[in-house]
């Protein structure tokens, strides 16, 4: 998606006009004047779903409030916008250069990356994206950790990193209370993560904690194995020693890994299994990591930075993924808890606005849908701002109507599916799907209607099941909208970038233009904005936060 100051899209041409009151019931239906006034109804009970011009505005005031209090000392503590201080002082300036490891914990996947910066905007990057099972989301801190240690250091031997002290980005996409940029105390879990003995903690330190155990735990005498390791040819215990081919290793019939430390990792495992030692075996890729932690911060300081590394108009980075949640640069004689040197003017402030209405603030836009998405999830009674907006919501929301709708007879002749009736069954891409249909046509809605039972949908069905999703998109993109307006409005710049980034973001066909068409009516007359899509901002950030912080050291 380009970056374009603002054009209003003409979305008017891609919208049906939508009555909002009911037309008066004909004497007699023929069913296709049934199927347009159930499709009158359906518009009619979406309307709360609907924000108006009013709602909006007073959001932004009660968000502005908001905002102020937690930046203030006084009522830091109460507010539920906490707008915590990030140690960000300084952007990238595109100069950057050096090796770096990043981390990138928090949607639903774990991923670690090297980057290589290289000074005038030129960057490599390699990256691998592990699964976070659903039993370590809920587990122990301690098991949490102890998996990205292990991944942390498979990754470190599959690229050959292991003999390299490197440093290292974290970036760590949940609300932290940080007392500098190596330091960071978990204040709650967000997006279905809810680990036991994390809170308060500094997760910087479990971190560390977590590379130690492993370290001793699996320190094993690697001189023993010399002769398997030093003269660069990998031999085994069989004594054959020269591969068929040079990619494959004889004796084993296993291909010949591509570098010393996974020459390491074979031999020693072959050494441990050939020697029946089997408790050996379970070891082998223990092999010391050695990091140096410069940063943690969250995926929306990233977006920032790595927008920032390119344009540096970039003050305000925006995630719209499985969370949501903003961050901007304020004036460091606003930030009332930075205690430190304030000798530099600037500080990256990560607001967590998807805590906003925690406090009651969004009662006035809030419908039995948000209140039933709540109450099911692992944190009731928090994060209701994100609840309203996020991928980790968006389907599940959608599919709350859909269901009401149903067993009103409302939709699909009242007929619904198991599948429709079960939870967690229409995930946010269908949403996308749904709206990327051409209007008229329903190749995609058709697609997940099948995949939920709903064949016998008819077509008007499928106008009213897109026009569901597209309430709880829109409204989504307007509230996103109004928090952005609020920060751009607050810092006061006659021209600001904003970094976006995250699955809803990327892949709705028209977030993009309902965020610029709604930011452009809220800001400020002769503000001037635009939307940048954030390349890889959890890895690219992560490692430019580190690349400044190395640099001032
Ligand atoms: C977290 C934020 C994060 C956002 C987007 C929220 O749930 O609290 O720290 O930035 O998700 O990933």
């Amino acid at each position: 998606m380009a970056s374009s100051y603002w054009v209003a899209p003409s979305l008017a041409a891609n919208r049906e006009s939508v009555p909002c009151r009911l037309v008066p019931s004909p004497p007699s239906y023929t069913s296709r004047s049934l199927s347009l006034h159930l499709g009158v109804l359906i518009r009619e009970e979406c309307q709360e779903l609907v924000l108006s011009d009013g709602q909006v505005l007073e959001i932004m005031k009660r968000l502005l409030t908001e905002l102020n209090r937690g930046l203030s000392k006084a009522t830091h503590d109460t507010a539920d916008v906490k707008c915590f201080t990030t140690f960000v002082q300084d952007l990238p300036n595109g100069t950057e250069k050096g090796k770096f490891l990043a981390l990138d914990l928090g949607g639903t996947n774990f991923r670690v990356l090297i980057i290589e910066l290289g000074g005038e905007h030129h960057f490599d990057m390699k990256s691998k994206i592990y699964a976070i099972p659903q039993k370590i989301m809920l587990g122990s801190g301690k098991q949490l950790f102890d998996h990205i240690a292990e991944c942390l250091a498979n990754f470190m031997i599959e690229h050959d990193l292991s003999s390299e002290r490197l440093p290292l980005g974290f970036t760590f996409s949940f609300p932290l209370s940080q007392r500098g940029l190596t330091k960071g105390y978990l204040v709650q879990w967000t997006k279905g993560f809810d680990c036991s003995d994390c809170i308060n903690e500094d997760v910087v330190q479990m971190l560390k904690d977590a590379i130690a155990r492993r370290n001793e735990l699996g320190r094993l005498n690697i001189d023993e194995m010399n002769p398997h390791l030093c003269g660069g040819r990998v031999e085994n215990y069989l004594d054959k020693t020269t591969p068929i081919s040079p990619e494959r290793d004889s004796n084993l019939d296993l291909p010949v890994l591509g570098s010393l430390a996974q020459h390491k990792t074979s031999a020693l495992a072959n050494y441990a299994t050939e020697a029946g030692h089997s408790n050996l075996r379970i070891d082998v890729d223990k092999i010391d990591v050695k990091i140096d932690v410069c940063a943690i911060l969250n995926d929306t300081t990233g977006t920032l930075m790595s927008c920032a590394w390119k344009n540096f108009n970039c003050r305000i980075g925006i995630i719209v993924g499985t969370g949501s949640n903003a961050c901007y640069v304020e004036k460091v004689e606003n930030v009332e808890l930075f205690e430190g040197d304030k000798s530099k003017p600037y500080m990256v402030i990560n607001t967590e606005w998807g805590a906003f209405g925690d406090n009651g603030a969004l009662e006035i836009v809030r419908t039995q849908y948000d209140r039933e998405i709540d109450s099911h999830s692992i944190n009731a009674g928090k994060q209701l701002h994100e609840k309203m907006i996020s991928g980790m919501y968006m389907g599940e929301l959608v599919r709350l109507v859909l269901v009401k709708f149903t067993k009103s007879n409302l939709l699909f002749g009242g007929k619904g599916s198991d599948m429709l009736f079960e939870r967690g069954t229409f995930f946010t891409k269908f949403v996308s799907e749904i709206e990327s249909d051409k209007r008229g046509t329903f190749t995609g809605c058709r697609q997940v209607l099948d995949e939920l039972g709903l064949s016998h949908a008819t077509d008007q069905d499928c106008v009213n099941v897109r026009y569901v999703c597209e309430c709880v998109s829109r409204r989504a993109a307007h509230l996103v909208s109004a928090g952005v307006a609020t920060l751009i409005n607050k810092m006061g710049q006659l021209s600001v970038t904003v970094g976006v980034d995250g699955s809803v973001y990327r892949f709705h066909p028209y977030f993009h233009d309902l965020m610029v068409e709604k930011i452009s009516e809220l800001v400020t007359p002769g503000i001037k904005f635009d939307l940048m899509l954030s390349e890889d901002g959890s890895g690219r950030g992560a490692a430019l936060v580190a690349a400044v912080a190395c640099r001032d050291r």
